[in-house]
């Protein structure tokens, strides 16, 4: 496409910006509800609401509550909600071993949430890092995240997920090899219908802080993420790790982090044409909302327009924690 126009003043660009219906009629892009998915936080206990100093507004619910605010974001037309779970320091080990406990936090919450808010889909998150004393998304030996006995954890804690319900897995760990496993193993479990929506192009990000925060991941970690997520100053890795996913059975692709990477989203969605997502991360949540609440920027304005900033670079949705009020803002009329 070359969008041409002819010489001024034949071609006048504020015309078709000088009144609300002639601005509706040229826009080019749209945001819907349905473009939404909620990342939540799921902590233990029954009435339990604990706050996220670093994301402000977020909050970890027990499964009682949010099961409510499953159903509160279904009524809002919401399409699907990603838990995220807070797992107490005690039960996080070397081996990982809580992560496939049918009983576990998220695997609770999936029956839950399913039980009572059908309308709504579930995604999971497919890494070993709340589980990990570690905090990496891989097992760690000698200081080594070791990539294919990790994908094996994986694939137990996929299958425990999806035997309670799960409708997406969200496999955010980036070691390799460990969609086409996944796939493989949704096949053998009767499990044809889960959909996988690959993390497929996630960055080593500084924007992920206040998240580890909320999933108390932060103090565990050690080191960096470097040798399995990907290197910011990287591009045509993103398009070779999306097409490597497509090929092994992903259904959706993500971009992680959202904002500093809409070139990636744009790329991906160019070449590939998958359903394609992205992730306007805990960082990014954090920079809108903590300039919003002392007054530097309109809070609901930024959030609108960079929510409307990834449906012009092609993403077909987006992760955001700001899910709940960019819904009631869309069915207000003010997107
Ligand atoms: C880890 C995971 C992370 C996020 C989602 N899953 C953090 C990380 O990779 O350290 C980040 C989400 C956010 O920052 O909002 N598996």
């Amino acid at each position: 496409m070359r969008p041409i126009s002819a010489p001024h003043p034949a071609a006048r660009f504020r015309r078709l910006r000088a009144s609300a219906p002639l601005r509706a009629l040229a826009q080019e892009n749209t945001l819907s509800v349905n473009d939404l998915i909620w990342p939540v936080f799921v902590c233990d206990g029954e009435g339990v609401t604990q706050t996220i100093a670093s994301m402000p507004g977020v909050v970890r619910r027990s499964v009682d509550l949010l099961v409510e605010a499953a159903q509160e974001a279904a009524g809002l037309g919401i399409p699907a909600i990603c838990l995220f779970p807070y797992t107490k320091p005690e039960v996080k080990t070397p081996g990982c071993e809580e992560a496939w406990n049918p009983d576990n936090l998220t695997n609770r919450a999936i029956r839950a949430i399913k039980a009572a808010v059908p309308d709504i889909a579930v995604m999971t998150d497919v890494a070993l890092d709340p589980y990990n004393s570690n905090g990496h998304d891989g097992l760690v030996q000698d200081g080594v995240i070791l990539n294919d006995e990790t994908v094996e954890c994986l694939v137990k804690m996929a299958v425990a997920q999806a035997d309670s319900g799960a409708d997406i897995l969200g496999p955010s760990d980036m070691m390799d090899g460990r969609i086409g496993a996944l796939r493989q193993a949704m096949e053998a479990a009767g499990h044809q219908n889960v959909a996988i929506l690959s993390y497929a192009a996630k960055y080593a990000s500084a924007f992920y802080g206040p998240f580890r925060d909320a999933v108390g991941a932060s103090g565990a970690l050690k080191g960096d993420k470097k040798t399995y997520q990907m290197n910011p100053a990287n591009s045509d890795e993103a398009l070779r790790l999306v097409e490597r996913d497509l090929m092994q059975g992903a259904d959706m692709v993500m971009v992680k982090p959202g904002m500093p990477y809409l070139d990636i989203c744009r790329r991906v969605k160019d070449t590939f044409g998958a359903p394609t997502y992205a992730y306007q991360v805990s960082g990014e949540y954090a920079m809108i909302k903590g300039a919003a609440l002392n007054g530097w920027i309109d809070g609901e304005k930024a959030m609108l327009e960079s929510l409307m900033a990834f449906r012009r670079a092609g993403c077909d949705g987006v992760l955001t924690y700001f899910a709940i009020e960019a819904a009631r803002a869309i069915r207000a009329g003010k997107a």
